[in-house]
């Protein structure tokens, strides 16, 4: 008979969250709460694992589907009313027990809202349980602010008797400092049988899990009881705060675990790493760095301050220069980034590639070597390779209804401040003149150019300032705070000489 089962229990709305999103979808570090308890979950139990779910069922099982592929296999069941925890763990007694026989000799059960508890502890607690040879094992922690958490109440031997829901709880029981974590070892078969006898006679009408320790210790079973030092992996989220706390606890941890691999940080404190989130050794990322999402980056990478990277792959050696953007994109090696670009999702850049400031690409592949160094907007468009994109470029890939191809193929050279109007395309080796806009195809090595020819007028310039000086008197001699000033007015001078001394006359 396998060992260890795992009961996740995420059915509860949250109410103290105040939100519209149900507390186990809330993200931590990038995730939902609900991944860290199920992997976890996987990670320890041999046998199968359930989850619990109920609030927002259809959300949440969502979830669960689409992130099938990171857990072990799992089963879903619902807990159609929310009833209370006991009544949760009582939804998984037919995947549990099927044909009233148990399928692991014990369970973990897992609240779904402590997404710090450590794997080692779980595994600590499940070797506890088989040691004490217990009908129950429970997890607590001596808490510096008890409030909220159910208590421990300990007989005079030390042995645990129950446990204590805070708005049931008297002045003595309240003041105890030690809080039960909401992790649990049971024998499969007493489980079943405790929680078939849950009554909801409590200030909250719910049927408490936590009853089911009173009634091992009524039993005669034997209760054991783990006490963990470190309080900061058993909280439970259940507000904005708590929940900003663990944030910070995680963020921490896995900033810990990149440095530990060999990335620098100049400031920790600010650099945000999502958990998903994998960094190449001798990456250097400063303040204020963010890493969203499934991104990756190569090893040697230079990140610099107040970017972000979402869901991207970035090669190895990649410079992304300060306040860039890059979203849903994939770059390669020794490209280069910034500062103050935009990659939008879809973009490509290949290897030696560079994107400068303030240009943006969308949908977008810039070939190896190919630069679109400034001002520039590149949307739905191939650059193939060693292609000079010049500033100000724009490829016009949206005429009010659909968006159009733009096609720039290898050394192709766009001149500065052309448009491109999609879609078309720009033949190999072709040279493009700055300023014109191109509407028709351009054939390989053929310069197309679309301006008006310039006129010049000699002395054109000289002319009208004469004309204009003849016009307007010189203005007399004061300070340039003064000059023009109306007495007794509040606005500042005009920068247009001489304005005011034409409207004074
Ligand atoms: C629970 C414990 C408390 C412990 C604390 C640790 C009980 C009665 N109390 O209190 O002793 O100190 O956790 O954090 O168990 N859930 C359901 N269905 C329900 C109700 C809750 O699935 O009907 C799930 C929730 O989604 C959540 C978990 O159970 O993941 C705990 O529920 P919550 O309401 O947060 O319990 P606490 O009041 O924190
Ligand atoms: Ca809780």
């Amino acid at each position: 008979m396998k060992k260890f089962s795992a009961i996740v229990i995420a059915a509860g709305r949250g109410k103290r969250m105040r939100s519209k999103t149900a507390k186990v979808l809330h993200p931590v570090a990038g995730r939902p709460l609900l991944w860290y308890m199920v992997s976890l979950a996987g990670r320890v139990a041999d046998a199968r694992v359930v989850v619990v779910i109920g609030h927002q069922a259809e959300r949440v099982r969502a979830f669960l589907e689409q992130s099938k592929a990171e857990f072990e296999p799992l089963d879903i069941v619902l807990q159609p009313d929310q009833l209370g925890t006991g009544h949760a763990v009582q939804q998984a007694r037919t995947v549990l027990m099927p044909n009233g026989k148990a399928a692991s000799r014990h369970c973990l059960i897992l609240n779904a809202d402590t997404p710090l508890l450590g794997r080692a502890t779980v595994k600590r607690l499940l070797a506890r349980h088989e040691k004490e040879k217990a009908a129950l094992t429970i997890l607590s922690t001596d808490a510096t602010d008890p409030r909220g958490y159910g208590r421990v109440v300990r007989d005079g031997k030390g042995h645990v008797v129950k446990v204590v829901e805070e708005p049931d709880a008297g002045r003595a029981e309240r003041a105890i400092r030690e809080v039960n974590v909401g992790t649990y070892v049971v024998e499969t078969s007493f489980l079943f049988k405790a929680l078939a006898r849950l009554r909801a006679r409590n200030v909250q009408g719910e049927y408490y899990l936590t009853d089911i320790v009173g009634l091992a210790v009524a039993e005669g079973r034997r209760v054991a009881g783990m006490k963990t030092a470190d309080a900061s992996e058993c909280i439970g989220v259940n507000t904005r705060e708590h929940l900003a706390c663990v944030e910070q606890v995680m963020r921490q941890r896995i900033r810990t675990r990149w440095l530990r691999a060999g990335v620098t940080m100049l400031d920790p404190r600010t650099t945000l790493i999502d958990d998903a989130v994998t960094i190449g050794a001798d990456t250097v990322l400063y303040p204020g760095v963010t890493l969203e999402g499934r991104t990756k980056i190569g090893a040697g990478c230079v990140i610099r301050s107040h970017s972000r990277v979402s869901n991207s792959v970035v090669g190895k050696s990649v410079t992304i220069e300060d306040s860039s953007v890059v979203d849903s994109a994939v770059v390669e090696d020794q490209a280069t980034i910034g500062p103050f670009a935009h990659l939008r999702p879809g973009s490509r850049l290949r290897k030696q590639s560079k994107v400068g400031n303030f240009v943006e690409l969308k949908n977008t592949e810039l070939g190896a070597g190919s630069k679109a160094n400034h001002l520039t907007y590149l949307g739905d468009t191939s650059v193939g390779k060693q292609v000079n994109v010049g500033a100000g470029t724009i490829t016009c890939n949206y005429d009010g209804y659909r968006k159009e191809r733009t096609m720039i193929e290898d050394e192709a050279f766009i001149g500065s401040g052309a448009q491109l109007i999609a879609p078309v395309r720009v033949g190999k080796g072709a040279v493009v003149g700055a300023g014109s806009t191109i509407t028709q195809d351009v054939p390989a090595d053929a310069l197309a150019l679309s301006r008006s020819p310039q006129v010049t007028r000699e002395e054109w310039a000289a002319k009208r300032r004469a004309d204009f000086l003849e016009k307007t008197p010189p203005a007399p001699k004061s300070t340039p705070f003064s000059r023009g000033r109306k007495k007794g007015s509040k606005e500042p001078p005009s920068p247009l000489a001489g304005e005011g001394r034409v409207r004074g006359k």
